[in-house]
């Protein structure tokens, strides 16, 4: 069973640290404590009390935005993606969000597949919006799920 807690101050460099080997796009350590600062709700997603990645929302109003989700390297294409979403998505909704909308470059394949099977759909496409390798920009698919 997958179960979330507060992300602590004392945590973020050994998140960061494993997040490096789990993306080429990794969060550095102050946009993680710059959401802990801004009070997002930044998760620590734990499975049969190991670690197995963290994940930071934002909320204003009713809409909610996934800033970062990362499943480390050892637990990737397991299904855990879709099992974090899914309770995800539950609790938002349990908690008055209507909407839950994410950002993700085009050429990340597991996890557009990921967010589509959890019933996220490309609203907007941001041309050229990230850096990528040689300064080639890449696009960023804007998704949004309604969660009503
Ligand atoms: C993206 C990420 C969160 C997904 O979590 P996960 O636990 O690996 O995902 P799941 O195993 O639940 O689902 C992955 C799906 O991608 C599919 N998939 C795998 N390789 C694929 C490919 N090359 N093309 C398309 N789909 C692919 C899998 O088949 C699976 O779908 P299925 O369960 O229907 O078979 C995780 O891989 C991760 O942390 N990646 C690095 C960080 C990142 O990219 N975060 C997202 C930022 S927007």
């Amino acid at each position: 069973m997958i179960q979330f807690s507060p992300v602590r101050r004392n945590e973020i460099e050994a998140l960061i640290l494993r997040e490096a080997s789990a993306t080429p796009y990794p969060w550095t350590a102050r946009n993680l404590n710059d959401s802990v600062d801004a009070s997002a709700d930044c998760r620590l997603i734990k499975h049969k009390g190991k670690t197995i990645g963290y994940c930071v929302v934002q909320s204003v109003l009713d809409e909610a935005e996934l800033l970062n989700i990362v499943v480390f390297k050892p637990y990737q294409l397991r299904g855990f993606g879709t099992k974090i979403i899914q309770k995800l998505k539950a609790e938002l909704a349990q908690s008055g969000m209507i909407n839950i909308f994410l950002e993700v470059r085009a050429s990340n394949l597991i996890a557009k597949a990921l967010y589509e099977k959890t019933d996220f759909e490309v609203v907007d496409i941001r041309q050229k919006y990230y850096r990528a390798g040689n300064q080639v920009k890449e696009d960023a698919l804007l998704m949004r799920c309604s969660l009503s």
